[in-house]
């Protein structure tokens, strides 16, 4: 996913570009480049590579100019190279862009008619060229960019910058998120609010077909007729010290020791603690007694959020729970019942397969409500009731106090459906919500078996291969765990459901490849125990996580054990969470890949 800004300013811009794409690097990138107008001319400085490699290039050759665009690029068309880097430039203006223009072939073609042909590889350039040709033919440069946008097909975000104009940037948003941002006597824009974070807090979001002409002191936003709209204008949640690492080597590590106040955050707005009961604030338009099913969607992660979700809602509220990953959801066009209940998990609230999932349940009367942790962003705007996770800003590509503040949500929102269908009654609630109000503390003390993770860690650094089980509610956290080692270690890992070992996987079995089994004492843990002995028969090393009943219940044959506190079965899901992240980042950490920005990731996926 790539990040924009620009500047329309008062004073030098190239060096707060530069800072503000730094505050973007999360969102995963290979290459970066700004341009500025230095005496009207368009000067720009691109880098293969981190940031540091264009802040080097930009001391040896320095940018000056008041206005400016820049770009942090996740490759989707043409290698990363310096060449294929953003900004992309004529003689006459130069574009950044986040998304993908489908139709690019088709605009190229035709402006090749005209003598117009492009020097790079990507995508992005046929806009460039396509603005171009039309300011050769005399046409003002705002409505340059509204006849280009009428030619552009896919999902994109755009902001443009035009020779001789020190006063004019225009954006345009179509599928991907852009923000401006208000200053005195500057404006700002950027991809998101984190990128805008130094310079203002009073942000408006463009929507879907948007387009707005900036100058240091003023926006008009049109959408895609040309009629003037008003976004509303709102004081971003986004601090400017929100990111650092602290005393952490990286920030994947920051946020799984930051869970235990994260999810007491997230407990504090879904749970009354002292009356030991759920308390929901947003109003739903919709009544659980009432639903005849609950369809849930999303992707990565937060699909196994939704995963572990589907089995508290079908057990403590009897509500049947549909689940698919958006992918496939959102292909598979399945037949809905009017007024349904249909939910979509979404860290970033901009993944693009979830967004798709949405509007298409949207559009067959559901009632859509979302699960994110950007409240300001596609989804949520696009939600009939948005559920917060609270967990602050994730900066770790790999997601992991996004998905156990997920999981703290989903755990009230179930209890609520099963106290508003008579499935619960309030002694069980109230269990069930002390058993929530453990979970902080309980998360605590389950960090604390890093150091002997670090040693595991070691071991399973060495594998090529890792296969984890689970059973129940442990399955998804199985997927989950596979999910973090794959994408952080680069070691290949797949999660699979125990009972489903002896139909195929045990093939894999052997004293090379370790297996992972998630398994604390819940009503299954004995099939999984019997599951475990299959594979210590054919030599598997097994790494049991489970607790202090767990473990006295096993027998020899397991390698490893690592230990989560005794909890209610309820919440086991989240605090078993926290050894497969530990696990996954000394693994990674082991292995010296890029644990905050794995090769080939992005923090959100907002391309198809
Ligand atoms: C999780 O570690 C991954 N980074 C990825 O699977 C992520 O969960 C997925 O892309 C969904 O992102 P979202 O929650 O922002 O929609």
């Amino acid at each position: 996913m790539c990040g924009i800004v620009g500047i329309v300013g008062s004073g030098p811009v190239a060096d707060r570009l530069v800072d503000a794409l730094r505050r973007l690097e999360y969102r995963g990138y290979d290459s970066a480049g700004i341009a500025t107008l230095d005496g009207g001319l368009i000067g720009r400085r691109r880098a293969e590579g981190k940031l540091g490699n264009l802040a080097q290039k930009l001391v040896g050759d320095p940018l000056v100019g008041r206005i400016g665009i820049g770009h942090t690029r996740w490759a989707t068309h043409g290698a990363p190279t310096e060449q294929n880097a953003h900004p992309h430039a004529t003689e006459r203006v130069a574009i950044v862009h986040n998304g993908i223009i489908e139709n690019f072939r088709q605009l190229l073609e035709d402006l090749a008619r005209d003598g117009y042909s492009p020097k790079t590889q990507t995508d992005t350039e046929s806009v460039a060229l396509w603005v171009t040709r039309e300011l050769d033919r005399g046409v003002a440069p705002e409505q340059a960019v509204a006849n280009t946008l009428k030619q552009l097909r896919g999902a994109f975000a755009l902001a443009f910058m035009f020779k001789g104009d020190e006063n004019l940037l225009i954006a345009a948003r179509s599928g991907a998120p852009l923000a401006i941002g208000f200053g005195e006597g500057e404006m700002y824009l950027g991809s998101d609010a984190m990128a805008l974070a130094p310079f203002t807090a009073k942000l408006a979001y463009l929507e879907d077909g948007d387009w707005a002409v900036i100058t240091p002191t003023s926006v008009v936003i049109r959408d895609m007729d040309g009629a003037v709209v008003e976004r509303a204008r709102q004081l971003s949640q986004v601090s400017a010290l929100l990111v650092d690492r602290g005393n952490h080597r990286h920030f994947m590590a920051k946020e799984i020791y930051e869970q235990p106040e994260t999810i007491s955050h997230t407990l504090s707005h879904y749970v009354d603690m002292g009356a030991e009961k759920v308390s929901i604030r947003e109003t739903m338009p919709f009544d659980f007694a009432k639903l005849t099913r609950l369809t849930i969607s999303a992707c990565g992660t937060a699909y196994f959020a939704g995963a572990v979700a589907k089995y508290w809602f079908e057990r403590y509220a009897r509500l049947p729970v549909d689940i698919d990953v958006a992918s496939e959801f959102r292909y598979r066009e399945p037949p809905m019942e009017m007024g349904g209940l249909s939910l979509f998990i979404s860290q970033s609230g901009e993944t693009a397969d979830t967004l798709a999932a949405l509007r298409y349940c949207a559009a067959q009367g559901q009632h859509v409500a979302s699960l994110v942790n950007t409240q300001e962003s596609t989804i949520a705007r696009e939600s009939d009731v948005v559920f917060p996770i609270l967990c602050g800003p994730e900066i770790g590509v790999a997601s992991t106090k996004a998905l156990s503040a997920q999981l703290t949500a989903l755990a009230s929102l179930a209890i609520a459906a099963g106290r508003a269908r008579g499935v619960l009654n309030a002694e069980q609630e109230a269990d069930l919500v002390r058993a929530l109000i453990s979970v902080p503390n309980a998360v605590s003390r389950a960090l604390g078996q890093e150091d002997r993770i670090v040693e595991i860690a070691k071991k399973l650094s060495k594998a090529k291969d890792v296969l984890y089980l689970g059973r129940g509610v442990m399955f998804p956290i199985a997927m989950e765990g596979a999910l973090k080692l794959k994408e952080i270690s680069y070691i290949h890992a797949e999660g699979y459901a125990a009972g489903e070992l002896k139909h195929g996987p045990i093939a894999l079995v052997d004293e090379a490849m370790p297996v992972i089994v998630v398994a604390p004492s819940d009503e299954l843990v004995d099939k999984t125990l019997s599951n475990m002995q299959e594979v210590a028969a054919r030599g598997g090393k097994i790494i049991l996580i489970t607790d202090e009943a767990g473990a006295a219940t096993v027998g020899q044959g397991v390698a490893e054990t690592i230990l989560i506190p005794q909890v209610s079965n309820f919440v086991a899901p989240i605090l078993a969470l926290i050894p497969v992240q530990l696990l996954a980042y000394h693994t990674a950490v082991a292995m010296g890949t890029d644990v905050d920005q794995p090769r080939n990731l992005a923090k959100s996926v907002t391309v198809e």
